[in-house]
């Protein structure tokens, strides 16, 4: 593999080997009906079913109930998922879990939703104190000590890829910083990606949650290539995320052409059957591709964004709330920081963003300040026709809410560390800075 692929060449101290956990998916127009006869399959009789409130009452939920009961199991319905998880709503979630000894879990629902199911599943089958399994050093970064219950992902959101990862994350109320749990044990048993359930999405989440998916997918094309991860005392303490690696380049880059051909046309029209259909299936390949490689930077500056955000609401989001929806905070720090992180990998960069459907005749796919300018400039054209916000002064920052942007950032090492070079204070206030405002 290094002598064919300069991007992953040894150095004495790489890891000689990655490895990829695979999910079990069913993806179709009409799987979510296949829930019952899947859970019976899986030996279930007594379920939990997660969703949010909002979506209690939709078809989706309906459908799995229906499906449920024609196949005789058994029901609990949980409807009290915030939207954007925190610490109290997955505490509340987790004591329902373990007071209904259930012996497994369906999630119908987009990324909050997905997670809280993870988190409630984890803490009934492995009764800890909260922080035990949250990711260190903010948490105890504890291993998961054994399987968890069966649990049958539905995404309805395009986005976040949840229904593929082992990654359940959060807002930790204490230091209002998001973070969460990862573990190979919380990997769905299987998803029923059913791209139908999109078509009653607003407009404004399939934005965010298609930008996401996005975000995910040039997040593992451009991270810290895998062997340049130290060898690990023993193969099995290899973490879930190994940086960039040709298995999640493969995927990565088949997601990039499903959001640049479909994006845009899954956002304008809710009838575009064909465009919501490959949104959806691209965002379930970049899960795959995100849970083996990891994010880095536009995630995590977007948790800093995405807490210190002062009265800000999309429509189409909860109402009452001060939410900035992850996928607009994410993509609010991707072109800042593909200008920064290109010098790294100029090629990478040239090929997503012609992956995206930038024009990349006439560029020099050597010359970072050509690949960066290609790569954000593909990505604003994007921005732009979907109508999100012209970067982070629209949400309400200035330059007086660098500092504290980039101390909100802090907390987030863990992620940021995965960027393809090492990235001090001063360069998240610069990218901060350079975010704050793109046309
Ligand atoms: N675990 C992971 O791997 C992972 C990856 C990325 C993001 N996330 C997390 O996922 C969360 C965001 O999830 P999301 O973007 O999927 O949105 P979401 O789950 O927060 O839902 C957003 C809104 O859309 C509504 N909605 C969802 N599906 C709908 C449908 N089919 N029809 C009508 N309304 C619908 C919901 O009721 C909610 O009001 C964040 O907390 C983020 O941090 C997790
Ligand atoms: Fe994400």
């Amino acid at each position: 593999m290094p002598c064919c692929h300069a991007d992953f060449a040894f150095t004495e101290d790489s890891d000689r080997a990655f490895c990829v956990g695979m999910p079990a998916f069913t993806f179709g127009a009409g799987c979510l009906a296949e829930a019952g006869e899947q859970a019976r399959e899986l030996g279930l009789k007594r379920v939990a079913l997660f969703t949010d409130r909002w979506l209690r009452a939709s078809q989706h939920v309906a459908t799995v109930l229906s499906s449920l009961s024609a196949a005789s199991v058994e029901v609990e319905v949980y409807d009290e998922v915030a939207v954007e998880p925190n610490t109290s709503s997955f505490k509340a979630a987790a004591a329902f879990a373990a007071e209904g000894r259930f012996d497994g879990y369906l999630s119908v629902g987009g990324g909050s939703v997905m997670d809280t199911c993870k988190a409630a599943n984890l803490y009934a089958t492995h009764p800890a104190e909260f922080m035990t399994y949250v990711n260190a050093p903010i948490g105890g970064g504890q291993k998961v000590p054994g399987p968890v219950k069966p649990h049958i992902a539905c995404p309805t959101t395009a986005g976040t890829g949840s229904e593929t990862t082992g990654i359940a994350i959060f807002n930790l109320s204490d230091i209002n910083a998001k973070t969460g749990i990862i573990s190979r044990r919380l990997v769905p048993t299987l998803a029923l990606v059913d791209p139908s359930v999109t078509s009653t999405l607003p407009r404004n989440v399939v934005a965010a949650s298609g930008f996401d998916c996005m975000s995910h997918a040039l997040e593992s094309l451009t991270a810290r290539p895998w062997p340049r991860r130290l060898n690990p005392a023993r193969g099995s303490s290899r973490p879930v995320s190994q940086g960039a690696n040709p298995f999640s380049d493969a995927l990565a880059a088949e997601a990039l052409k499903g959001v640049g051909n479909y994006i845009i046309r899954a956002i304008t029209d809710a009838s575009d059957i064909e465009a919501r259909t490959e949104m959806m299936y691209a965002a379930m390949l970049a899960g795959i591709a995100f849970n083996a490689a990891g994010c880095h930077l536009p995630h995590g500056l977007s948790y800093a964004v995405s807490g210190l955000v002062r009265n800000y609401h999309v429509p189409g989001y909860p109402e009452g709330k001060t939410l900035v929806p992850h996928g607009m905070a994410v993509v609010l720090n991707n072109p800042s920081v593909w200008r920064y992180t290109a010098a790294c990998s100029p090629g990478r960069h040239t090929d997503a963003a012609s992956n995206l459907g930038a024009d990349i005749r006439g560029i020099n796919p050597g010359d970072a300040e050509e690949a960066g300018e290609a790569l954000s400039g593909r990505v604003i054209e994007l921005m732009r026709a979907a109508g999100i916000p012209n970067g982070l002064s629209d949400l309400g920052f200035d330059a007086n809410d660098v500092e504290s942007l980039a101390a909100g950032a802090e907390p987030q090492w863990r992620v940021i560390r995965n960027a393809p070079k090492d990235v001090s204070r001063d360069d998240l206030k610069s990218l901060f800075r350079a975010a704050m405002k793109y046309w």
